[in-house]
């Protein structure tokens, strides 16, 4: 909980340790000209690497690929070469996953970054380059500082990249703090519909879907209520036979997804679901969801950092309220 309510700071602290960065340009200009860039990770900075490669396409029209650490061995490393680039995300820097991809990154001779929070790890040690996530200590397993900041991270270089000015970015501190407000007595009345589930669905689309896979871990990780993360759209193709009544599916909607969304919704709730959707207010989907966590007005751009947090919060209450220390 402490490391949850830390996120606006330690976002702060990254802002501006970009600004005043060295390594931030020779980064973007090897990027710009690399054959293929890759976004490798495991778990929840696999997640944030999700995340990247949505921000890179659609903000600087520039292709990533997110892919797991030892997938990007089994899938990559005999395709790969010296024009590529990786960018190996890890908060420990010491995930032997991630340190065994490097490895046969660095047989291809391709160019190896890291965006790590540890410093002196032993990525720190054999990227080329690396930016640091600037979040100080991780103490809980469960990440939650370094996944928002890793996420900001890829949004700033993505805004670099397609020449947006990231400006903007300067009041993402203050919008985190307004959603833990927000949100957390929302969480609160809500958890009761959750506390005797033994399985759910987190459901999103686009800049959400990641957001969708990290909030079913979270949960899974610390309630230990099976959750499943999933691209809404894929639901109805098998899936939604496993809805009856009371199931509980969190959708995180962006505000361009609305009518997608809510025609997700009314395929589970008409099956007796409990369809409770995580977006900024909006009639239509308040009028479909059978509840709704309103976060504060943000735009879809940084609808992803902002979304994580009630499902973080979640993860917390329900852990709680399900009597595990
Ligand atoms: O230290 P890393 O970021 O490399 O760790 C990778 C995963 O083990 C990690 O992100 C894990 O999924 C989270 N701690 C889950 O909350």
């Amino acid at each position: 909980l402490k490391e949850i309510h830390e996120q606006a700071a330690v976002s702060a602290e990254l802002l501006h340790w970009l600004e005043s960065a060295q390594t931030v340009t020779p980064i973007l200009e090897r990027i710009q000209k690399a054959r293929h860039l890759y976004l490798v990770g495991c778990g929840t900075s696999y997640h944030a690497c999700l995340a990247g490669a949505v921000y890179f396409g659609s903000i600087a029209g520039r292709p990533a690929v997110p892919v797991l650490a030892p997938q990007f061995i089994a899938q990559y490393a005999p395709a790969l070469s010296p024009k590529d680039v990786g960018i190996f995300v890890s908060q420990s820097g010491e995930t032997k996953d991630v340190l065994n991809a490097i490895e046969a990154a660095r047989r291809s001779g391709m160019t190896i970054y890291g965006l790590v929070n540890v410093i002196g790890s032993t990525l720190t040690q054999i990227s080329e380059r690396w930016l640091p996530l600037v979040c100080g200590y991780e103490i809980s397993v469960p990440a939650t500082k370094t996944f928002t900041n890793q996420v900001i991270a890829f949004l700033y270089l993505a805004l670099h990249m397609g020449n947006v000015p990231p400006s903007s970015l300067a009041r993402l501190p203050e919008l985190m703090e307004q959603t833990l407000e927000k949100v957390e007595p929302q969480i609160s009345l809500l958890e009761q519909y959750f506390t005797e589930s033994r399985d759910m669905y987190g459901l999103g689309y686009g800049s959400t879907y990641p957001i969708a896979l990290e909030g079913a871990l979270k949960l899974k990780e610390v309630t230990y209520i099976h959750c499943e993360g999933m691209l809404s759209t894929e639901f109805k193709h098998g899936p939604l036979s496993a809805v009856d009544e009371g199931y509980p599916i969190i959708f995180i909607a962006g505000p361009e997804d609305v009518p997608l969304i809510v025609s997700g919704v009314n395929e589970v709730t008409c099956r007796g679901a409990r369809a409770i959707v995580i977006a900024e207010e909006n009639r239509q989907i308040r009028s479909n969801a059978t509840n709704m966590i309103t976060l504060p007005p943000a735009g879809s751009l940084f609808l992803p950092v902002t979304s994580i947090i009630p499902l973080q919060l979640l993860s917390y209450r329900l852990s709680v309220a399900r009597g595990y220390d």
